[in-house]
């Protein structure tokens, strides 16, 4: 049954909905979460720090987060093989006699094609820069994520990288929170237009949220 389903388009794109909307939760609270950056080294510091203990005494440290982790690399890793194999189908299934005639896929697809492959170099570089600290641009401090999140917004290429995958974020969620509702059957003419509008604020509130913490450091704000 379950194989069925997995082999099915319909059951890829179902995957592709429900990870793409677990993401989004993720994001929305990491968005704001990163906002608490206004308020200081102090408070900032601090969260990062119950990110940790978050649930004890029941969990030890770090079980919440690390549970987390797994759900999120189960949603990316979904994500992405149902995208990579819904494209081989797409592709496989176009009759060689258009190939040089049509474009192979509309420009919202490529779009996603693209912003995806964006979003998960962007979500290596970011782990490596902010969470071990393997590429971060100043001396990394663990414990310390006010300072080294200014580190990074310090140099050039931190904002550039940040902030064209901030752009990239909210054009693939912008798209893709619409055609996830599509395939989770929401379709009707009425809700369409709901949908629509919901996506756009979403894309948009978590592109100006995240960007909100560059622009911070680049003004002086937060230094
Ligand atoms: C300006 C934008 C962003 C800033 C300033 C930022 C900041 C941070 C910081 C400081 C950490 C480390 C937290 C800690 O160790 O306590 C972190 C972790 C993380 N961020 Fe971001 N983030 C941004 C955007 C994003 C985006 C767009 C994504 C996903 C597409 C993302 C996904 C993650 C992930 C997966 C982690 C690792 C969590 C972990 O396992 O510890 N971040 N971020």
């Amino acid at each position: 049954m379950a194989r069925t389903v997995w082999d099915s388009s319909v059951g890829k794109k179902t995957v592709m909905a429900v990870s793409g909307l677990i993401m989004v939760l993720y994001l929305v609270a990491h968005m704001i979460g990163n906002l608490k950056i206004y308020f200081g080294a102090g408070e900032f510091n601090h969260y990062a720090h119950w990110l940790r203990t978050v649930g004890e005494p029941f969990m030890h440290y770090e079980w919440t987060l690390w549970l987390i982790r797994v759900v999120l690399v189960v949603a990316v890793v979904a994500h992405a093989v149902s995208a990579y194999q819904l494209s081989r189908r797409d592709i496989n299934a176009r009759p060689s006699k258009y190939v040089h005639k049509k474009p192979r896929a509309s420009y919202a697809t490529r779009t996603m094609r693209w912003g995806g492959i964006i979003l998960g170099l962007f979500i290596v570089w970011h782990i490596l820069d902010l969470t071990t600290g393997t590429v971060h641009s100043g001396g990394f401090q663990e414990g310390h994520p006010y300072q080294n999140v200014v580190d990074t917004f310090s140099t050039w290429y931190g904002n550039v990288i940040y902030i064209v995958a901030m752009l990239a974020l909210g054009l693939h969620i912008r798209h893709g929170f619409w055609s996830a509702a599509q395939t989770l059957g929401a379709g009707r003419r009425t809700r369409d237009r709901a949908l629509k509008t919901v996506a756009n604020v979403l894309a948009l509130v978590l592109t100006a949220g995240f960007i909100c913490v560059p622009v911070g450091v680049m003004t002086g704000v937060v230094s």
